[in-house]
C-alpha cells in the first residue's frame, strides 16, 4: 500500500512495533531443547495480548502463528515437535494483521556454541540489511536494494537466494510491488513512490542460489543444504529515506 494518511501511518507504526516486540520475545526465550511448537506459542501469545492476528495464518492458512526456519530452511518453516539442537540456525519471521494493516519483520538468532562461518554470515546479512534500507528513498531505484545486498554478500564470499523476494504489504501480506529482488536485476527500472509500503529482507547462504520446496508443500530449503539466514523490516519510502516501521 501507499500510505496517504496519519491514521494509516499510525496504524502501520503500531503493527510494526507489534511484530518486531513479538520476535524479541520469541528470541529471549529462544533456547537448545524447545521445540519450535513451543517457541511459536511464545509469538502467538505475544500477538494475542495485542489484539494482533497471525498474518500468514489469516492469508494463507499457515499451520502456525510464525515461521520457524532453521539451518537450511530459508523460509515458511513449519513450527512443530523438532527440538532446537545446539549450533543451529533460528531464523524467526513474524508478521501480522492489526485493524486491518499489515507488518511483517524476521531475523536469525544463531544458538551456541555459534561456528565464526555462522557468525560472519549473520554479521554480513544485518549489515546487508542495513546499507538496503539506506537507499530507500521517494524515486529511488528499486534495483538499488538488491544491488547493495548482493554486493555485501559476495564481498564476504556469501551467495543470495534468488527466487524469494521482499514485497508490498500494509493491507495486505503480500501486494504490490512484488519481487524486491535481493540480487542486481539491470531490467527493473521501478522506482520507489512516496509512501509505498514495501519489506527488504535479504536471504544470504552459504552457496546456495536457490530455494527448493520441502516435501510438506511449505518449507522453502537451499537447494544444496548450505546454511542460509534472513532479515526482514517492513520499510516506508520518503523524500527523506526509510521509515523503518518494524523497530522495537
Ligand atoms: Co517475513
Ligand atoms: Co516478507
Amino acid at each position: 500500500m501507499s500510505i496517504q494518511t496519519e491514521e494509516e501511518l499510525h496504524g502501520l507504526k503500531r503493527v510494526g512495533r507489534i511484530v518486531a516486540l513479538a520476535l524479541e520475545e520469541m528470541r529471549k526465550h529462544l533456547k537448545a531443547g524447545m521445540t519450535t511448537r513451543e517457541l511459536d506459542e511464545i509469538g502467538q501469545r505475544f500477538l494475542e495480548k495485542h489484539k494482533a492476528k497471525s498474518a500468514p495464518k489469516l492469508t494463507y492458512n499457515f499451520p502456525g502463528a510464525t515461521c520457524i526456519s532453521i539451518n537450511d530452511e530459508v523460509a515458511h518453516g513449519i513450527p512443530g515437535d523438532r527440538a532446537i539442537q545446539p549450533g543451529d540456525l533460528v531464523n524467526l519471521d513474524v508478521s501480522a494483521e492489526l485493524n486491518g494493516l499489515f507488518a511483517d519483520t524476521g531475523a536469525t538468532f544463531p544458538v551456541s556454541p555459534v561456528s565464526d562461518l555462522q557468525r560472519r554470515l549473520c554479521a554480513t546479512a544485518r549489515r546487508a540489511l542495513r546499507k538496503a534500507v539506506a537507499v530507500v528513498r521517494t524515486d529511488a531505484k528499486f534495483n538499488r536494494i538488491g544491488r547493495v545486498i548482493e554486493e555485501e554478500a559476495h564481498a564476504s564470499g556469501f551467495e543470495v537466494i534468488r527466487n524469494l523476494f521482499g514485497h508490498g504489504v500494509g493491507r495486505g501480506l503480500h501486494e504490490e510491488p512484488e519481487e524486491v529482488a535481493n540480487f542486481y536485476d539491470v531490467q527493473d527500472q521501478r522506482r520507489m513512490t512516496e509512501g509505498l509500503v514495501f519489506t527488504i529482507e535479504p536471504m544470504l547462504t552459504t552457496g546456495a542460489r536457490f530455494a527448493v520446496e520441502d516435501r510438506d508443500g511449505w518449507t522453502m530449503r537451499t537447494e544444496d543444504g548450505s546454511l542460509v539466514v534472513q532479515y526482514e523490516h517492513t520499510v516506508v519510502a520518503t523524500k527523506r529515506g526509510a521509515l523503518v516501521l518494524t523497530q522495537a
